[in-house]
């Protein structure tokens, strides 16, 4: 038995859906520790393709429990729809379990959310508009809403009648919006939670459960560590802990639950919506990096936008390793690398003010504003015959691709367990146990 986290190293969408569909198979429950309607996942299976917000990719697979969890906030139109689009591609539900406790984005949390955005002007964190920072601010502030009161009619329309006058004012007096009506509201909602209802469970009971039965538990990030709320690129950041540590916080299980942290990151690297980017590339590389024109192409897959590409950073993912104490990784899109031309990593910042190199990140405000990456050329793979996508196990991987995956274990001084070299389940390579295989070695002894 072993209990893991998958986290994402970077500023998301590093493929964190594809492993976690990948591993649910040895996983009796998943836990979705954190986020909302703002993580957008996609996973290629048997042909087809699936997306979703809310629900563990696990759901794929029939044996495994797959829990929203406490530490995330549920949008109950995006749910149900996800809900419906499952069962409408023939996936079981049933195993579906909502947490009690997790908080419900309400379509005041929307409306603030793109207000907000469109008051910071040029300085717009670029959200998903989904209404994330809202819920999480209401309920920082001790104004929230939480799915146990939400599937009770009584207490939900109590909730609402002081919640929505005090919007109100927020929305017409702060932003010239139209006010809301808590009848009109009210009766959406309701049917809502009532089709909700049944999902509805103290998920941190049952966990604790499955836990002294000796079951596998798989504690899954949405977003990434550089979007961590506390550990990110703030102020451009989400309103959560994608961090490992927010997987105890967000599930309601203590720390002693964890056996493994398993990270997960792109060959590459990318970002959506504003903030700092030091890798960042533009022009023909980008093209190749940004996948366009495939059916794989950069682009959020909650929001449409194109997808920032750079390349590799080491600094930042060293970085990454150690706030989440990172024992593996899973790195993805290898094979997007095959066309490029020229292929660099960033092992080191110079500060462009006073010429100091920084290996680590330190902690200092603006820092990555003032930043120019020191990059190492590595040698690409284009001429060679064969495709990373192509490979099913290691030794039919280019010789450059394999020798770029050494070169980052060396670098980042972490195994790197599994290689993904295409959007298919079957283009995965397991170059060792992710759970019970190598972990990064301690650097000072207990
Ligand atoms: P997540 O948010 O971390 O789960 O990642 P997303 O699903 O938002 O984005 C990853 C995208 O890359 C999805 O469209 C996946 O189908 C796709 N993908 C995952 N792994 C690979 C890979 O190894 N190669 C390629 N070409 N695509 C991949
Ligand atoms: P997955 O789970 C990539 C980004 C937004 C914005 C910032 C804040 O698919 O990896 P928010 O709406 O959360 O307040 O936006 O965070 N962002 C993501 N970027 N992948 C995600 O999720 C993201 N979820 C939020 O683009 O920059
Ligand atoms: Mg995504």
């Amino acid at each position: 038995m072993a209990n893991v986290v998958i986290v994402g190293s970077q500023w998301g969408d590093e493929g964190k859906a594809k492993i976690v569909d990948l591993l649910s198979r040895n996983a009796d429950y998943i836990v979705r520790y954190q986020g909302g309607s703002n993580a957008g996942h996609t996973v290629n299976a048997g042909g087809k393709k699936y997306k979703f917000h809310l629900i563990p990719s696990g759901i794929l697979n029939p044996g495994t429990i797959c829990m929203v969890g406490p530490g995330t906030v549920i949008d109950p139109k995006v749910i149900l729809r996800e809900m419906n689009e499952l069962k409408d591609q023939g996936v079981d539900i049933s195993n579906l379990q909502i947490s009690a406790a997790a908080h419900v984005t309400m379509p005041y949390h929307l409306l603030i959310d793109q207000a907000q955005e469109e008051a910071r002007g040029s300085k717009k964190i670029g959200t998903t508009c989904r209404g994330i920072g809202p819920t999480y601010a209401d309920k920082s502030s001790r104004s929230g809403l939480r799915m146990c009161e939400f599937v009770d009619p009584d207490a939900l329309l109590e909730k609402l009648k002081v919640l929505i006058p005090e919007k109100n004012i927020i929305l017409d007096r702060l932003y010239g919006l139209e006010p809301l009506d808590i009848d009109k509201v009210f009766r959406e909602y309701i049917e809502y939670g009532k089709q909700l209802a049944p999902f509805v469970f103290d998920t941190a009971a049952i966990v604790w459960e499955a836990n002294k039965a000796r079951q596998n538990i798989l504690f899954e990030g949405a977003q990434g560590t550089l979007l961590d709320l506390d550990h990110g690129t703030y102020p451009y950041v989400t309103s959560s802990n994608p961090v490992s540590g927010g997987a105890c916080v967000g599930s309601g299980v203590g720390p002693n639950f964890i056996d493994r942290v398993i990270g997960v990151a792109k060959a590459y690297t990318t970002r959506v919506g504003e903030g700092p980017f030091p890798t960042e590339v533009k022009g023909s590389s980008a093209k190749i990096l940004r996948a366009e024109g495939t059916a794989w192409e950069e682009i959020g897959t909650t929001t449409g936008r194109a997808r920032r590409v750079g390349w590799f950073d080491a600094v930042l993912m060293r970085y990454a390793i150690r706030v989440n104490g990172m024992d593996c990784l899973a790195l993805t899109k290898l094979d997007v690398l095959d066309d490029l031309e020229e292929l660099y990593v960033c092992t080191a910042y110079k500060d462009i003010r006073t010429g100091e190199v920084y290996k680590d990140l330190p902690a200092k405000s603006n820092f990555l504003k003032y930043v120019e990456p020191i990059l190492e050329r590595i040698e690409p793979w284009r001429d060679q015959v064969e495709n990373s996508a192509d490979a099913t196990e290691i030794s039919q991987l280019p010789e450059g691709a394999l020798n770029y995956v050494r070169y980052l274990e060396r670098v980042l001084e972490i195994p790197i367990t599994i290689v993904s070299v295409g959007p298919a389940r079957e283009q995965t390579i397991i170059l060792e146990d992710p759970i019970h295989g190598p972990r990064r070695v301690l650097e000072t002894a207990i």
